[in-house]
């Protein structure tokens, strides 16, 4: 089911579940925003969740589930080896994938902290289309490093490039032949690209990527915890595979892998993780270490209410009246915000609405973060949370300067099945007010920074008293409306 065409010509997204749950929201005054801004030291993970009106800060973990889905974490089977339920979670992702081997982990990192360990040494690389934080952290804290080779367009944030999440196959076989295939841990692809504004890859590019690495007898590893977002583009943009099934596109990604992990908390709308893998070898190079940091194999740290969870909620994934509503309710946010000159990244992705906060705020400078200034502005405005995507993320060099980042975005996450479209539609309107009055907001500086994850713990303050204003001139345009 695409979007449904109205009497008017106009093509809007509609929902194909109904809501049979609620959780009451607060939308609070613009004062007490302010205020409770204020009090989060102008970081958005420091507000408490119910003085947010829309949390859009991640995708990961929040997404609804459907009654099936709850329906199953009913009759999950406890025991601590050999349940039932892992049984379950197993065969769905060998039928849907087809790997022969399957290692639980309790979230996407800790499946990357298994495979670093074991792939990577001290000195070898890592090339990938993109980094994701903790992917990186995990490669660099054994020994590793990164090579991002994604293609031109993907950090250019104005395209109309469908696959901006590709990788540059010719930047890819120089950098193997450059650092010698020896050193080449493995290669990585991270499909829906997080930090590029959830942009996917094509098919093609991926076999592409496959036949590299046959060429120099390496390893291709898929990230696939926004492979959900990745599926709708490559049926609805990718001319030779729009006539395939949702399973059979899964299944001819799938089969170029040889390792292929996911974070739960996104893929299968639950939360959880773990590793799928092609061969004996190397699964029992890796089985170890699950006991040791997870748990044991047949629940990987997972509550194994979640396992039953994932894996209904997986089977639901090869549904494409699932896996559309995010990307087409992104696509519909990104085209009205467009449509009133805010500058967001395009084509509309996966995940989120990602504002461009550079252009956004031309007149706060990077070491003023205006990602995050936006964030808190957004707050302020529309009780809406967003998530700093940009210099405030990066961390400062040994010699304490600023690590600016390439990009300044302000991601709205669009958790999927969680918001309705007049939601989405109030979103909307409060960020075009706060485009009309960009001049109002100003930068942020430290009043406490920590050493590392700066982003999730520090605190900051206005520059100056422009968030006072920003109150004032609410009021003047809104009234006492909320
Ligand atoms: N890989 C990708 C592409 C991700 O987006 C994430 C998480 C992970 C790995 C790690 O998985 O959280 O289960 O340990 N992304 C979250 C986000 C944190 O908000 O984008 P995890």
């Amino acid at each position: 089911m695409a979007h449904v065409r109205l009497f008017s010509g106009e093509r809007m997204p509609l929902e194909m579940h109904k809501v049979r749950i609620v959780q009451k929201l607060n939308l609070p005054p613009v004062e007490y925003r302010h205020q409770a801004m204020t009090e989060a030291g102008n970081n958005t993970f420091l507000l408490q969740n119910e003085d947010v009106f829309l949390d859009m800060l991640t995708d990961s973990g929040v997404n609804a589930m459907s009654d099936r889905q709850q329906a199953a974490m009913l009759i999950a089977d406890d025991s601590y080896a050999g349940s039932a339920t892992y049984t379950r979670l197993d065969k769905k992702l060998r039928e849907i994938f087809g790997f022969d081997f399957f290692l639980p982990t309790h979230q996407g990192r800790a499946a990357e902290n298994i495979l670093a360990q074991v792939l990577v040494t001290p000195g070898s690389v890592v090339p990938m289309n993109y980094h994701f934080t903790t992917t990186k952290a995990h490669i660099v804290l054994n020994g590793g490093s990164v090579e991002e080779l994604i293609c031109d367009a993907g950090l250019e944030i104005d395209s109309d490039e469908p696959f901006k999440g590709n990788m540059d196959i010719d930047k890819l076989v120089a950098c193997i032949e450059q650092n010698g295939p020896d050193k080449i841990a493995f290669v990585r692809m991270e499909t829906g690209t997080n930090l590029i504004g959830g942009q996917p890859h094509s098919l093609e590019n991926f076999a592409a990527m496959r036949a590299v690495c046959d060429r120099y007898g390496l390893l291709l590893v898929m990230d696939a915890s926004l492979l959900a977002d990745n599926l709708y583009f490559i049926k609805t943009r990718e001319a030779a595979c729009k006539d395939m099934s949702i399973r059979e596109i899964t299944r001819k990604i799938a089969d170029l892998c040889d390792v292929m992990y996911f974070s739960a908390r996104k893929l299968g709308c639950a939360r959880g993780g773990g590793i799928c893998v092609r061969t004996d070898e190397l699964y029992r190079r890796m089985r170890g270490l699950v006991p040791l940091y997870e748990g044991f194999l047949t629940y990987g740290g997972m509550s194994v209410r979640e396992i039953e969870a994932i894996t209904v909620g997986l089977d639901e994934t090869m549904d494409e009246d699932m896996i559309n509503q995010g990307p087409q309710f992104i696509e519909h946010m990104v085209g009205a915000l467009v449509a009133r000159g805010v500058p967001v990244v395009t084509p509309a992705g996966g995940l989120g609405c990602h504002i461009d906060a550079m252009r956004f705020l031309d007149h706060v400078p990077q070491t003023e973060y205006p990602a995050g200034a936006l964030g808190t502005a957004l707050y302020i405005a529309g009780g809406v949370r967003g998530m700093e995507r940009g210099t405030l993320s990066e961390q400062r060099d040994p010699d304490g300067n600023e690590t600016l980042a390439n990009m300044e975005l302000l991601r709205l996450a669009m958790p999927r099945r969680v918001f309705t479209l007049s939601q989405v539609n109030y979103a909307i309107d409060r960020i075009s007010w706060l485009y009309e009055n960009r001049e109002l907001v100003g930068g942020l500086v430290f009043t406490e920074e920590p050493e590392i994850l700066r982003f999730f713990y520090g605190r900051l303050a206005p520059v100056t008293d422009w968030q006072d204003k920003l109150v004032r001139k609410f009021r003047e345009d809104f009234g006492d409306s909320l």
